[in-house]
């Protein structure tokens, strides 16, 4: 297996890949007003095996359409929507963000959690745009400064690992500048981060070594995620997801 082979096989299982929880995902969609459109178009990008999305379809009157370039977590999602009884309003779509087949003014709201740094923020604000009506939202969560100054190791870490990384206030200039107007803004708490993410990472530890017979490419991966939580548990004052919610003017 190749290592994004064997990263997918890891976070596969998962109910999630990446910090959030239900109640980030419905406090991020209060900040919305669609009392007068509904029912709602959605676009879900990097959509991972979709706990977002599901919140989201138990949520709103409307269609929901989940894009991530994996399968495998697609599949996922599309299991779990059809348990649920949301087959009818989850469509799964496995395309890459920068390449997507919507047309322009097509949704009510886009939605991204923990996704975008993939394509960029700018770059995502800036092409999403053009998918969603006028007076349509972007709801988007992005690692994010949560403090003015910080230690320069985290500092040096995330620039090299995210140079994009910056603090909210920046974040909301973008978004201003590309066309928005910004109506909400939080950043997500630690539970979010270890109960919902990091403590199900360490919980699969053991099963996904023995899977793969402890290769020295699976060591490193554990390696990886270990590192990157105790940063995270060490520099946890100074980062977090922001989301942004805003409405393009
Ligand atoms: C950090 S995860 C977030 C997943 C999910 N939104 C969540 O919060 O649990 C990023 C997701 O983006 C997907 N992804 C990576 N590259 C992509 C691309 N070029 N286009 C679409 N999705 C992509 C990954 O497969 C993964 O599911």
């Amino acid at each position: 297996m190749t290592e994004i082979e064997l990263l997918i096989d890891f976070h596969k299982n998962a109910k999630r890949q990446g910090p959030g929880s239900s109640e980030d995902t419905l406090k991020a969609l209060s900040f919305i007003s669609f009392k007068t459109r509904q029912p709602l178009k959605v676009a879900d990008i990097g959509c991972g095996s979709g706990a977002q999305t599901i919140a989201l379809a138990q949520n709103i009157e409307g269609q929901i359409t989940a894009v991530d370039l994996f399968p495998e977590f697609l599949d996922k999602l599309n299991a779990n929507s059809k348990e649920l009884g949301l087959q009818d309003k989850i469509t799964t779509l496995e395309k890459s963000m920068d390449d997507l087949p919507f047309t322009n003014e097509e949704f009510d709201i886009i939605w991204s959690e923990g996704a975008i740094y993939i394509i960029g923020f700018e770059e995502g604000v800036k092409k999403w745009k053009d998918y969603l009506k006028p007076g349509g939202y972007i709801a988007l969560s992005e690692i994010t400064w949560t403090t003015n100054s910080r230690p320069n190791d985290i500092e040096e870490h995330w620039n090299k690992e995210y140079p994009q990384i910056d603090s909210a206030s920046n974040k909301i200039k973008i978004i201003e500048e590309n066309g928005f107007s910004p109506v909400g803004y939080f950043y997500l708490p630690v539970s979010s981060w270890i109960d919902n993410y990091y403590q199900p990472i360490e919980e699969r530890f053991d099963d996904f070594l023995k899977r793969h017979n402890n290769s020295e490419l699976a060591k490193s991966i554990v390696d990886g995620e270990k590192e990157e939580i105790r940063k995270y548990i060490k520099y946890k004052d100074f980062f977090s997801y922001g989301f942004y919610i805003a409405k393009k003017i």
